[in-house]
């Protein structure tokens, strides 16, 4: 699919106040720093579009952009920041909870996972309420240009063989470079046939 157009639409924190449209939407979501923002801006080609920072916490809010006029892509702010208070990581749940829960428009969740490091717990049990959600999803992995083709494999490995202790079948996923600017076509290609209904 060719990018011809990215706009920003809104932030906000509530989901009533997402665009009043019957667009798709493919929300990304994971830990801090995992690269959302910086998987969006490659995606679309625009360096800018979404802001990245290398001080985790950066995104806050939900964040809407309109791609070629028919389908967005929505930025979340990151779970698991620790040096967030309680108060306001309970406050961020509360607000990705409810846009999880309630957006009609919703097709897929894009889960980023940095490749480098071992699962999580909060990245697992997030899977998991996504299942028990039925909320459709697909993994992301974030970051293979640190690492070897070698070492990607094995790290991919460990992380099958721990969803496998819970799930039957294996989401969808892609293996992706914000930096190199791999896993493009692949991520698009899905969008895609999604929209089209051919998923
Ligand atoms: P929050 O909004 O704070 O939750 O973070 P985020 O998940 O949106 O991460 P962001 O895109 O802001 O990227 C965090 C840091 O990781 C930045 O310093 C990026 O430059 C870096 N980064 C993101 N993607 C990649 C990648 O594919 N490769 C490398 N080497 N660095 C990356
Ligand atoms: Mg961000």
């Amino acid at each position: 699919m060719e990018i011809k157009s990215a706009k920003f639409i809104i932030s906000n924190t509530q989901v009533e106040k997402c665009p009043d449209t019957k667009f798709n939407e493919y929300a990304f979501i994971g830990r801090s720093n995992v690269g959302k923002s910086s998987l969006i801006n490659m995606l679309t080609g625009r360096q800018s579009l979404a802001m990245t920072s290398s001080t985790p916490g950066k995104t806050l809010l939900i964040n809407h952009f309109l791609i070629n006029d028919n389908w967005y892509l929505v930025d979340l702010p990151g779970y698991g920041f620790a040096k967030r208070s309680i108060k306001e990581r309970v406050k961020i749940q509360g607000i990705i909870e409810d846009y999880l829960l309630k957006r009609q428009q919703l097709a897929n969740v894009f889960v980023l996972i940095d490749i480098r490091i071992e699962p999580q717990a909060n990245d697992l049990s997030f899977m998991e309420w996504l299942g028990e959600h039925q909320i459709p999803f697909s993994i992301v992995f974030t970051k293979t240009d640190k690492l070897k083709a070698g070492q990607q494999k094995i790290k991919l490995q460990v992380y099958f063989d721990r969803l496998k202790e819970s799930w039957s079948e294996l989401p969808p996923y892609f293996v992706t470079s914000a930096e190199k600017r791999l896993g493009r076509k692949e991520l698009l290609d899905y969008i895609d046939k999604v929209n089209n209904n051919l998923i």
